[in-house]
């Protein structure tokens, strides 16, 4: 789809420190002149922050599978129309915490749901949209488990995602890794385990060369 603006998203997995390089990279572009849109998933819009609520409720744990796949979608159905493809079409840069990707790899691969009910709820909910460029932070399974445990103690909260087991991370993170090697043009693997300075630094690295 022709557009103007650049659409880049973040992946990782829990705790693997993509919300920190993510607000490191809108201030560096908007240094540099850019207007850049924020926006995270599950959230973004007012409507889509109310099913945050419901995804993330520890009282949902009987949640079916394929009701959190939907919520998912509908989520980012409403930040497309409403945010995302406005932003785009008026020249933004838009910085997206997690997209379909994630449920690509947390619902069709962590749960099993498949690949391609992924892709064909893709299809309907977001028009077509496809990020320019996809940053995966990728850590280690026994780092991403920490920092997980420990945001959420220093949070004084858990949520249901943080309840996984480590056979279900350890899918999601082969899942990542298999969708870079599958859309190496779009998807790039960036070090996330080392210190933050140098993550930014090799994020800025390769979106340089798309600003
Ligand atoms: P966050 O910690 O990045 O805010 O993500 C919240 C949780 O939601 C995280 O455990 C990953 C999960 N998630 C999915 O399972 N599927 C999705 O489509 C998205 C966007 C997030």
């Amino acid at each position: 789809m022709a557009r103007p603006g650049l659409f880049v998203t973040f992946e990782g997995m829990d705790g693997s420190g993509k919300t920190t390089q993510l607000a490191r990279l809108a201030g560096r572009l908007r240094q540099a002149g850019r207007e850049v849109l924020e926006t995270a998933e599950p959230g973004g819009t007012r409507i889509g922050q109310q099913i945050r609520d419901i995804l993330l409720d520890e009282r949902n744990r009987d949640l079916a599978p394929r009701a959190e796949l939907l919520l998912y979608f509908a989520c980012r159905a409403q930040n497309v129309e409403e945010w995302i493809l406005p932003a785009l079409a008026r020249g933004a840069v838009v910085l997206s915490d997690r997209f379909t990707d994630s449920t690509m790899v947390y619902q069709g691969y962590g749960r099993g749901l498949g690949a391609a009910a992924v892709e064909t709820l893709h299809e309907i909910a977001c028009q077509g949209l496809q990020p320019d460029l996809t940053l995966f932070l990728d850590i280690d399974l026994d780092t991403s488990l920490a920092r997980a445990r420990r945001r959420n103690a220093e949070a004084a909260r858990r949520d249901r995602m943080d309840e996984q087991a480590a056979e279900f991370y350890r899918r999601v993170r082969d899942a990542y890794l298999d969708l870079a090697r599958r859309h190496p043009g779009r998807v790039r693997i960036i070090r996330g385990g080392q210190p933050e300075d140098a993550v930014a630094a090799d994020i800025w690295e390769v979106v340089r060369a798309h600003v």
